[in-house]
């Protein structure tokens, strides 16, 4: 055990001990599993609400709690007060904002977060305090593969799930050659795998990878050396107000409508407003798309428009499915969160009847989703049709417990 986690088991010992004998005192010696379910259960957001992914955190925040209100705002029955974090998607804070939600706020489950850097921090906490922690977003392989654990779901995707069907349609339209241009940090170089893997295999060719720091928007010297290069396509990861601004400078240098622009999907997800008519035509694949033409999709879209005078996007349906999956986990143990056993079993063995479509969770904790294909047509993301079937990670090398 861990000194942290001693000082977490001593903290619950002397809290539950304090509680068995202010009941006793009082004359009724409640059982503990009655006083846990009196108590609020306390939820933390750790999220970006500030910086290039901060309508990210926005959107993300608002599908918990659209969710959670549906139910009538409670979990199993027990209020819930929340916390929150502003993780600004800055890697060096990740573990200490983890740690003020675990340690301070003591929360019951932290939902968290955006950046796939900052999740490496709250995986480290996670896994030492063993809190149930759900991920919205972040796509970090490690956290579904070497890194899994018991107590971690994600809600979102890996980043190479979506670029796993991005390949295929682009050889089939005859772009053969491609360059690929990310921000250099674990999401971006976990999108590249998933291209990597489904261009080549697909018979395309990656004829050169340009990179960028996070959240750097200094696009032009990339985009004169995409003009000099000429490929038949340009694949990307990009995402929040720095995907607007590829976009827009992609299109002002001249080159939308000489190199089409391809990527996964999250480029054109909550920005088509600030893109404008640069993201006219732009293809890319994700797991979801605001035209999906179904009555769950259209009654969410409606709903989270209602509530909240937005549009939702990929990141508020993200963060609806992760109160889903909570409200499924409490349930199943009548609130009693601590009941772990039970609570991940409810958890693992979850359908999520999401607006994206149904989804299952895979072994090690990640969705297994379909992949759609899509344009963005009068600034909505148009579904052409679904790219990949029932796309998994391949979770190599988690092993539970
Ligand atoms: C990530 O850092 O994993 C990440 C961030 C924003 C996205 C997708 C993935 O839209």
């Amino acid at each position: 055990m861990t000194a942290q986690a001693r000082g977490l088991s001593r903290r619950l010992l002397l809290s539950r001990s304090a509680a068995v004998v202010g009941a006793s005192s009082a004359g009724l010696l409640l059982p503990e599993i009655v006083r846990a379910q009196s108590n609020k259960v306390r939820v933390g957001f750790m999220l970006p609400f500030t910086g290039t992914y901060a309508q990210l955190g926005v959107a993300i925040e608002n599908g918990v709690r659209m969710a959670i209100a549906e139910k009538g705002g409670k979990l199993a029955g027990r209020e819930i007060e929340w916390f929150k974090v502003d993780d600004e998607s800055e890697p060096s804070k990740g573990v200490e904002n983890a740690q003020k939600l675990v340690q301070r706020d003591k929360v019951d489950v932290l939902i968290g977060t955006v950046h796939s850097g900052v999740q490496m921090g709250i995986q480290r906490v996670a896994r030492d305090s063993g809190v149930l922690s759900i991920i919205p977003n972040a796509g970090v392989h490690a956290a579904t593969r070497a890194l899994c654990a018991p107590n971690v779901f994600r809600t979102s995707f890996t980043n190479a799930q979506p670029t796993q069907a991005l390949g295929k349609p682009m050889v089939e339209r005859g772009l053969k050659k491609a360059v690929w241009i990310t921000w250099k940090y674990a999401a971006g170089d976990d999108a590249l795998e998933g291209f990597k893997n489904s261009y080549t295999k697909a018979g395309g060719t990656i004829i050169k990878e340009l990179g960028l720091p996070f959240p750097n928007v200094e696009f032009q010297a990339l985009l004169t050396e995409i003009a000099n290069l000429k490929p038949d396509a340009v694949a990307c990861f990009f995402a929040g107000a720095g995907a607007a601004k590829f976009m827009r400078d992609y299109a002002a240098a001249g080159l939308k409508d000489k190199i089409p622009l391809w990527g996964s999907g999250f480029l054109t997800e909550g920005v088509l407003e600030a893109a404008g008519p640069a993201a006219e035509g732009v293809m890319t694949t994700l797991h979801y798309a605001d035209s999906l033409d179904t009555p769950r999709n259209q009654q969410f879209r409606t709903a989270y428009a209602g509530q909240f005078k937005l549009q939702p996007d990929v990141y508020a349906v993200q963060g609806y499915d992760a109160g889903q999956l909570l409200l499924r986990g409490a349930d199943a143990v009548k609130g009693d969160l601590s009941n772990k056993a039970a609570l991940y079993k409810a958890m693992e063995t979850a359908v999520i009847d999401s607006p994206r479509g149904r989804w299952t969770m895979s072994k090690a904790h990640n969705p297994v989703q379909d992949m759609y294909l899509r344009v963005v047509e009068k600034g909505d993301n148009k579904v052409l049709g679904v790219a990949e079937k029932a796309v998994a990670d391949s979770g190599a090398g988690c092993r539970m417990g």
